[in-house]
């Protein structure tokens, strides 16, 4: 069986970003696959130190949770990403992820030995949902998982952003969204 694995990044647990996370899995799940959440929030793990010695196997030296979560996404055969907007972009917690990966850049760009093959290609998807109307904020959001997705080498196939949507579980107010979120892990994972 496929396993999708999802990264929810928020700290509220059963907030909006991880109701609609799930919805996608749930869809992915009706399509025959089996999805593994993670919540980053509840991970211990540093922030990149920059200390470069990644550079010569591609491998992270801080010991902590993040070499737990490496190994999942190498097994994994697509990656669902949910984020709430903070600050105009991604949270700190999805970005304090994504930097810990600089280790796969070495590993792609300098040693030419990625962990994820570049083909065939694995699928990403990405969902946000912030208070504000203001579009620029998923935007740029997007903009970042896109680099993220790229280093690690899964396609970006699409995203799904809800704006307008603040208190928790505001979201269950659109069964529309829900709907939407649902169809689109369903068909995320058809062909692959
Ligand atoms: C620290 C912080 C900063 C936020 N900054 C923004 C922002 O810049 N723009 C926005 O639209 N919403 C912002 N929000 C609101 C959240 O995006 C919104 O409440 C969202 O529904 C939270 O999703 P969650 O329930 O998955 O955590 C912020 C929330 C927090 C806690």
């Amino acid at each position: 069986m496929k396993t999708l694995l999802a990264l929810a990044s928020s700290p509220r647990r059963n907030g909006n970003s991880e109701i609609l996370l799930k919805e996608f899995c749930r869809g992915a799940e009706e399509a025959g696959w089996q999805f593994e959440l993670i919540h980053i929030n509840s991970l211990e793990f540093r922030p990149c130190q920059a200390c470069d010695a990644c550079a010569k196997d591609g491998r992270c030296i801080v010991k902590d949770q993040m070499q737990e979560v490496y190994p999942k996404v190498i097994n994994s055969d697509a990656l669902v990403v949910a984020s709430p907007v903070t600050f105009g972009s991604l949270n700190a917690q999805l970005k304090m992820l994504i930097d810990r990966f600089q280790c796969w850049w070495h590993a792609k760009y300098n040693l030419k030995t990625p962990f994820v093959p570049d083909e065939p290609k694995r699928k990403g998807f990405f969902i946000c949902v912030g208070a504000l109307k203001r579009k620029q904020y998923c935007e740029n959001a997007i903009e970042i998982i896109k680099v993220f997705f790229h280093n690690i080498n899964h396609k970006f196939t699409g995203s799904l952003a809800y704006r307008g949507y603040d208190e928790k579980g505001a979201i269950l107010q659109s069964p529309e969204a829900l709907a939407e979120v649902y169809q689109a892990g369903k068909d995320f994972v058809k062909g692959i």
